[in-house]
């Protein structure tokens, strides 16, 4: 499902039109996305837009070269800036390694030489990138681990009192149940909105700790085809008060994967929840499966708004949240879960617009006993 890479995306800033032309087309031919500005002013104007590298004019009519330089440096700090020169001396030199160029080049230079400096800016270029993922994700793992300790304990210790007055409150539902009809309806009401509440904290609370405690992994053979039906079957209440249709669609499956059923049922139910978080009344959200000779895919379906793709990276974030009342923590179990199972779990877009989410996973090689599939 990963889109083709994007083209590398040059700007040249030159005043010199022949010299642009030229260089659009050679660029262009070697497979980089060209935007060109025959000004400082221009380039700063198409800088906005996003470049990975510069290819930036000494003498440009309102302005320095150098100084441009920097500037799109100091906005893009992860692009490169090659800087072109009609002459070469210590100082302009000296000057382009101030400015932060990573290289620069005389003219007339030949193609040659021009493409295999841009190749190698876009290395740099490429590198910052990976930089910055790995950066990112030694924060998210020491935000992880910051977090598990904090909260198992606290986590626990909120909710033994929950519990007591989630106790107390269904003692209250008897009791009210016990009076004439007439008044019980204003006094359920609130009981009912007050238990639900509960209910999410509780939610919320379990999240903490599931993602708190990973206990030891211990695999077995889970038969995939009761799995997603328990995970229909269980939050089919939830469905029903939210007027949105769960269903298991499509054909059944006789496949098994190795893996732990209570976890990978805590994978498919955050992903039901998420999908009927998502979806508006009268929506539905669909669970299917699909296989071949390699492994199941496991497809959960909504028709709320998707995942932009703007955030697809970051919903498996610790924290990441679109909800006022969400813990951010569901996505982020279910990938330590999948991942743990030696699997995958893609976001896309589901056919009727909505979110798809799709879990690949093993299979368990087949039992010695056909089973007729
Ligand atoms: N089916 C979905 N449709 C749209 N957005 C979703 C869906 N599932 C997850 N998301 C986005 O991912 C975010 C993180 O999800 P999750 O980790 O389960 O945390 P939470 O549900 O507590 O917000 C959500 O807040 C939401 O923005
Ligand atoms: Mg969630």
């Amino acid at each position: 499902m990963s889109p083709e890479a994007p083209r590398p995306r040059v700007l040249v800033v030159d005043d010199n039109a022949a010299f642009l032309d030229n260089l659009q087309e050679l660029l262009g031919d070697a497979g980089y996305e060209v935007s060109i500005a025959e000004s400082c002013r221009a380039a700063r104007e198409r800088a906005k837009a996003g470049f990975d590298v510069a290819l930036v004019d000494l003498r440009l009519p309102d302005g320095d070269g150098t100084a441009l330089a920097a500037e799109l440096k100091q906005a893009l700090p992860e692009a490169e800036v090659v800087l072109l020169t009609g002459f070469a001396t210590l100082e302009t030199a000296v000057a382009a390694v101030r400015a932060g160029a990573c290289a620069y080049l005389m003219k007339p230079c030949s193609p040659q030489d021009l493409l295999l400096t841009l190749e190698q800016a876009m290395r740099q270029v490429r590198l910052h990138g990976e930089k910055r993922e790995l950066a990112r994700r030694a924060q998210m793992i020491e935000k992880m681990a910051t977090v598990g300790t904090m909260t198992a304990g606290l986590s626990h210790e909120i909710r033994n009192p929950l519990n007591a007055a989630a106790l107390q409150l269904s003692v209250l539902e008897r009791r009210v149940r016990k009076l004439p009809e007439a008044q019980q309806g204003a006094l359920l009401e609130p009981l009912g909105l007050a238990r639900d509440e509960i209910r999410r904290l509780d939610h919320i609370l379990e999240d903490f700790l599931q993602f708190a405690r990973p206990r030891e992994f211990r695999p077995a053979q889970v038969e995939v085809e009761p799995l997603l039906r328990r995970v229909v079957d269980l939050l089919g209440g939830q469905a029903e008060a939210r007027k949105v249709r769960l269903e298991r669609v499509g054909p059944s499956t006789a496949a098994r994967v190795p893996g732990e059923e209570e976890r990978l049922r805590q994978v498919l139910i955050n992903l039901v929840l998420n999908g009927l978080d998502a979806t508006p009344e009268g929506g539905e959200v669909l669970v299917s499966s699909s296989e071949d000779e390699r492994g199941i895919r496991v497809t959960v379906d909504d028709t709320g708004p998707g995942v932009p793709v703007a955030v697809r990276d970051r919903i498996f974030e610790p924290f990441f949240t679109t909800k006022p009342q969400g813990s951010g923590l569901g996505l982020s179990i279910v990938h330590s879960i999948v991942t743990q199972h030696g699997g995958t779990l893609e976001v896309g877009e589901a056919p009727g617009g909505g979110a798809r989410f799709q879990l690949r996973l093993q299979k368990s090689l087949p039992a010695p006993v056909s089973t007729g599939e």
